[in-house]
C-alpha cells in the first residue's frame, strides 16, 4: 500500500488560474536519463539528471501504487534506457502488482533474450524499440553507437518471440526521410504491430540540431504520401501512428492533450511535468514525488495549473474557435520559439510569429548542415 498520506502537503501553495483536467490516463515513467545512445533529436532535456538523483526503487514503487487511485490504466517506461535501470525488471513487477499496465521504451541495444523475458514474467504488455533508420550505416550514425542497428533488430525478434506486441518508434527528419517506405517495411517484416512515423519536434537537442534535422517541404510531402498509401495498403497488419513537423503546419498540433490535463510525465528525480519538454521553460517549478503524494501534485501543483484550461490564454487563442480543440499548441514551443510560454504556438497560422518560424523551416532545410550534436551528460559533443 501507497504511504501517500505521509506527503500530504503543508504549504500554502495557490493553484494557478483554471483548473481543467480530468484523470491522467497514462503516465511516461522516465526512470533514467542514462542511455547508451546519442540520439541529436532526444526528448530530454539538455540539462540531463544525473545518476545519483534518480528516485530509488521503493520511491518508484511507493509512486506506481499511488497511481490506480489517479484512474491511471497505464504507464509507459521510459528513460534515458530504461533497461541501464538494474531494477527495471522489479519495477514493472509493481506496475502489474498495481493493477497497470506496461509499456517499455527502449532503445533495444543492451536488451537480452533473459531479461526480456523476465520482464514477460513480471507482466510488462508492450515493447516500442526505437529504429534510427532501415540502412544500418547510417541508423548507427545517427544513433552515435556502434552495431546498434543489429541488436535491435534482435531484440525486436526477441519480443516477437517472448509473445509480446511491439511497436516501432521511426523518428524522422532531413537525413532519413528517404528510408520511410523501408522502414515501414521493416516493421512490417519483424511483425510489429504499429509504427510510428515520428516527425522531429524541435526543442531541447533537436533545437540544438535543427538545421542539421529540419526536412524540406518537398520531403514532408513525400512523406505524407508514403504514410498515406501505407495506411491503405496495411489495413489490419500495421497501425500507423504520424505525428507531423510543426514548423510546416498550419494548426497546432493538441500537445499532449492539453497542458496537464490528461498525461504526466515523472522525471527520473521525480518531478512530476506536463510533458517531457516542459523543464526547457525557465522559471517553472515542478513538484516532486519526493515532497507531495502524486495526487496532491496533480490536482494543485502550480506549475500543472499554471496552462490548464483556457482562461489563461491571451489573443488571439482566446478569441479563437479551436481553443477547446487544440489549446493553443505547445507551451514549449511557445517558449522556444518565441520566448513566452503563454504566446500561441508560433506552428499556428494565427500567430503573429508563424510566417518567421515557417521561414526558418525552408532556410536551414537548405543549408546542408549535416553534422550531429550528440546527446550526452556533457551538454553535447560534436560529430567528428
Ligand atoms: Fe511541452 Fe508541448 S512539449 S507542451
Amino acid at each position: 500500500m501507497s504511504d501517500a498520506s505521509a506527503l500530504e502537503p503543508d504549504t500554502g501553495l495557490t493553484p494557478g488560474k483554471g483548473t481543467s483536467h480530468g484523470l491522467p490516463v497514462a503516465v511516461l515513467l522516465e526512470v533514467t536519463h542514462r542511455c547508451p545512445l546519442q540520439c541529436p533529436y532526444c526528448s530530454n532535456p539538455v540539462e540531463l539528471d544525473r545518476p545519483k538523483s534518480e528516485l530509488s526503487t521503493e520511491e518508484w514503487v511507493r509512486v506506481l501504487h499511488e497511481m490506480p487511485d489517479l484512474g491511471i490504466l497505464q504507464v509507459h517506461f521510459s528513460g534515458g534506457e530504461p533497461m541501464a535501470r538494474k531494477d527495471i525488471v522489479e519495477l514493472v513487477q509493481a506496475a502489474t502488482d498495481a493493477g497497470l499496465y506496461s509499456n517499455l521504451i527502449t532503445s533495444g541495444v543492451t536488451l537480452t533474450r533473459e531479461r526480456l523475458e523476465a520482464l514477460a514474467d513480471a507482466g510488462l504488455s508492450h515493447v516500442q524499440i526505437s529504429f534510427q533508420a532501415n540502412d544500418p550505416v547510417l541508423a548507427n550514425r545517427v544513433g552515435g553507437y556502434k552495431n546498434g542497428h543489429a541488436k535491435k533488430l534482435e531484440a525486436a525478434k526477441w519480443t516477437r518471440e517472448a509473445g509480446l506486441p511491439l511497436t516501432v518508434n521511426a523518428v524522422m527528419h532531413r537525413q532519413n526521410l528517404h528510408e520511410l517506405p523501408d522502414m515501414i517495411d521493416m516493421a512490417v517484416e519483424m511483425g510489429a504491430h504499429r509504427i510510428e512515423v515520428a516527425n522531429v519536434q524541435y526543442y531541447g537537442w533537436a533545437l540544438k540540431n535543427r538545421a542539421a534535422l529540419m526536412p524540406t517541404m518537398a520531403q514532408i510531402e513525400e512523406c505524407n504520401r508514403v504514410v498515406e498509401e501505407a495506411e491503405e495498403r496495411l489495413k489490419g497488419i500495421l497501425a500507423i501512428d504520424y505525428v507531423v513537423p510543426d514548423y510546416y503546419a498550419v494548426r497546432p498540433k493538441t500537445c499532449m492533450g492539453g497542458w496537464g490535463r490528461q498525461f504526466f510525465n515523472i522525471s527520473p528525480a521525480g518531478r512530476v511535468l506536463p510533458c517531457h519538454a516542459a523543464e526547457s521553460i525557465t522559471g517553472l517549478e515542478f513538484d516532486s514525488v519526493r515532497d507531495h503524494a502524486l495526487g496532491w501534485i496533480w490536482d494543485h501543483s502550480p506549475a500543472l495549473n499554471l496552462y490548464r484550461g483556457t482562461d489563461w490564454m491571451p489573443e488571439p487563442c482566446q478569441s479563437c474557435d479551436f481553443k477547446e480543440e487544440d489549446f493553443g499548441g505547445c507551451r514549449c514551443q511557445a517558449f522556444a520559439l518565441t520566448g513566452d510560454a503563454a504566446n500561441t504556438d508560433p506552428a499556428c497560422s494565427f500567430s503573429p510569429h508563424h510566417d518567421a518560424i515557417f521561414k526558418t523551416a525552408e532556410t536551414e532545410a537548405e543549408t546542408g548542415e549535416t553534422r550531429f550534436i550528440y546527446r550526452n551528460l556533457a551538454g553535447g559533443t560534436p560529430e567528428a
